[in-house]
């Protein structure tokens, strides 16, 4: 949590922004791609960025290791569906070194579970340690019409596999007015049971893909908060991750509920995070355009050239703004980013 003891950075400064806040967390999407089509994510006719703008799988590993000497303590990988990537396997290993070595914290990964059952048992013995798996709904028939492309039986048997795995499992569901908001008392008790924490998402207007179609869909959880207090008890918990989570333990099952609500919420002032797309570009903030081009300024330093990437990176934070400015079911015209939560890592 935040307040846990960081490695020192290498140089006994820390990455510090312009207002003064501490990035000690990275989030970096792997790849653009998913084999699934949320609805509130992607639209059927997404066009992906091309291979070619890709960064190489060890053109990531240096720029986070290098986000690592700087003093970043976690490490997210995302997606896209992360575990498409080829080669993500190779990449896993290189960074859950650095947990190994006691470098960092901890490396964790967001994924759609559908590749799990083949491949938890592996990335557990790489040095991951938790995994975040959307899973909006139990239900196989809306969950095919949720993903448009999902196989829930194996996302299940995925989700299975990493508890057997030994990984601490997250499951996070995207709250849907009118589409999954009859689900929650049911999705609480079946994580309890299995022993995951759950965390309901906050739609956010990001990306086009069927923009209006989100802004019916929002539900505000304070409201869908007040409901599940006549079923369960939920106590407050002070833990804060840096974002824009907020915990309770539930006392009748014993794990925790996270509510992120970015919309109705307000966390920037201690937000220590910073995204890094497949391509190269570091998004400073989830709900603002402001990003920085990192892919041909590493490209251009030498591999010997440590100070020159550290300025690199200290530069690019210095630029990261002060907060979002999300409002509920507003279309990308109104100056909201364009980029799906898949091109900058949720
Ligand atoms: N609003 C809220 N959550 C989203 N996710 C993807 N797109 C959106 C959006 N527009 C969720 C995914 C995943 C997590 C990383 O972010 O379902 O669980
Ligand atoms: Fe893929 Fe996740 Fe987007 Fe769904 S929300 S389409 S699983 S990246």
């Amino acid at each position: 949590m935040a307040d846990d003891p960081t490695p020192a950075p290498e140089d006994g400064r820390p990455l510090i922004d312009g207002f003064g806040r501490t990035i000690s967390y990275l989030r970096v999407s792997v790849t653009d791609r998913c084999d699934f089509r949320c609805a509130y994510c992607l639209s059927d006719s997404v066009t992906f960025v091309p291979k070619s703008e890709v960064l190489r799988l060890e053109e990531l590993e240096r720029l986070c290791r290098a986000f690592v000497d700087l003093g970043v303590s976690r490490l997210r990988l995302t997606g896209g569906e992360p575990l498409i990537r080829p080669g993500f396997m190779g990449l896993a290993r290189g960074l859950g070194a650095l947990v190994h070595q006691g470098r960092i914290r901890e490396l964790t990964l967001t994924t759609n579970a559908v590749r799990l059952r083949e491949m938890a048992g592996e990335l557990a013995d790489c040095g991951i340690q938790r995994v975040n798996i959307s899973l909006d709904t139990l239900d196989a028939g809306r969950f095919r019409a949720l993903t448009r492309h999902g196989d829930h039986e194996r996302v299940l048997a995925g989700i299975e596999a990493a508890r057997t795995a030994g990984l601490t499992v997250k499951i996070n569901c995207v709250a849907l007015k009118g589409v999954n908001e009859d689900e929650f008392d049911r999705l609480i008790g079946w994580c309890g049971e299995r022993g995951f924490d759950l965390t309901l998402i906050e739609v956010m207007p990001l990306g086009d893909a069927g923009g209006t179609l989100r802004s019916g869909q929002f539900l505000a959880l304070d409201e869908v908060r007040r409901r599940l207090e006549r079923r369960w008890t939920l106590e407050p918990l002070s833990e804060r991750t840096g974002g824009p989570a907020r915990y309770h333990r539930i006392r009748e099952t014993g794990c925790r509920l996270g509510l992120i609500t970015p919309i109705s919420g307000s966390f920037c002032d201690s937000c220590n995070r910073v995204r890094l797309t497949a391509t190269g570009r570091l998004y400073l903030c989830l709900g603002q355009e402001q990003s920085v081009e990192l892919r041909e300024p590493l490209r251009a330093i030498p591999a010997g050239n440590l100070a020159a990437l550290h300025a690199l990176l200290r530069r690019a934070v210095a630029h990261k703004p002060e907060g979002h400015q999300f409002v509920p079911g507003a279309c990308p015209a109104s100056g909201l980013p364009h980029r799906p939560m898949s091109a900058t890592g949720g």
